[in-house]
């Protein structure tokens, strides 16, 4: 492990580093004019291995935002898809002050981060999303005037890399995590930071989902089946068999029925699936808000990763 700072997940964090970071997102948020010139001269790359609408778009937004620029790789027509992860990151370190990478295996992003003599941050991979993680607590923060502390946050679908960076960020925020996960690949779940959050007495874990719902102000999902296997053929089982586990969970107008908790999806969505699609843009959805922080919530990853803001 080198010096630099890097994001693989916030349970590699200190507390008060997340907190801060939080703090930087809505400052950000609020003061956009005041920090379009903290990244000039600075060059991110982002690597894809897996596709992206959202990551993509917003860390490339966010750079040219901040005064900077952003080079896309797909993995597939870079040389990484030739090459070991460590030389190529090597090489990545000489001409980018930061690098964020989409890569299918922690694995790939952990030797990523040994490597690297800049920042590296986690796009998403098999165990953690931590930039969607921090979104979504600006969101919550934003919804209750400024602070996640106390928020009730029912998340209702597969137990898998959302749910463990929604964990980690959880324990140091004070956010009571609902779990309703009838399905969970025992391979992805993070059980150190599942512990964490139990010990913390923030953590529930149940799938009587109507009561879970009843008590939320906020109700999470995501897709049920990974984005690289949701259109795989070679998936179609497991997708038919998670389909029909899952169609009783899904969020619907049924579900929600005297519920006033405010609807959150990561994106991208699949109507019919996790959520019904009227539920989407239905008065209680605040999904495009959440999307939308994934900006503010990664400008301030960078500042305070490259600048130590
Ligand atoms: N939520 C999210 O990471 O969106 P993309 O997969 O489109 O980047």
């Amino acid at each position: 492990m080198n010096s630099v700072k890097h994001l693989i997940d916030w349970k590699f964090w200190r507390d008060e580093d997340i907190r801060h970071v939080l703090e930087l997102a809505r400052t950000v948020k609020h003061n956009r004019k005041d920090y379009q010139n903290h990244m000039q001269g600075h060059t991110l790359v982002m690597l894809f291995q897996k596709t992206s609408t959202r990551t993509r778009v917003s860390f490339e937004a966010g750079m040219t935002e901040l005064g900077g620029h952003a080079i896309n790789l797909d993995w597939r027509a870079s040389n990484f898809a030739l090459s070991k992860v460590r030389f190529e990151t090597r090489y990545l370190s000489r001409n980018a002050a930061m690098i964020m990478a989409r890569l299918k295996d922690n694995a790939d992003i952990v030797e990523m981060e040994d490597a690297a003599s800049v920042p590296v941050i986690n796009g998403c991979c098999n165990l953690y999303h931590p930039c969607q993680a921090l979104a979504d607590a600006l969101t919550i923060a934003e919804d209750r005037g400024g602070n996640p502390d106390g928020a009730r946050l029912t998340y209702i679908g597969v137990y898998n890399n959302v749910v463990n960076s929604l964990v980690s960020i959880s324990s140091t925020l004070g956010i009571h995590l609902t779990l309703v996960c009838p399905v969970r690949d025992l391979d992805t779940v993070d059980e150190e930071s599942r512990q964490r959050l139990q010990d913390a007495g923030l953590l529930n874990e149940t799938l009587e989902v109507a009561d879970a719902v009843s008590q939320a102000d906020y109700v999470y999902t995501d897709t049920w089946l990974d984005m690289e296997y949701f259109n795989d053929p070679s998936y179609q089982t497991e997708k038919d068999r998670r389909s029909e586990l899952m169609l009783p969970y899904q969020i619907n107008s049924t579900l929600m029925a005297g519920s006033r908790a405010k609807i959150m999806h990561d994106m991208p969505i699949h109507p019919g699936y996790e959520i019904a699609e009227d539920m989407v843009e239905s008065s209680q959805s605040i999904i495009y808000a959440q999307a939308e922080n994934r900006l503010d919530a990664q400008k301030a990853i960078m500042l305070h990763l490259l600048l130590g803001l």
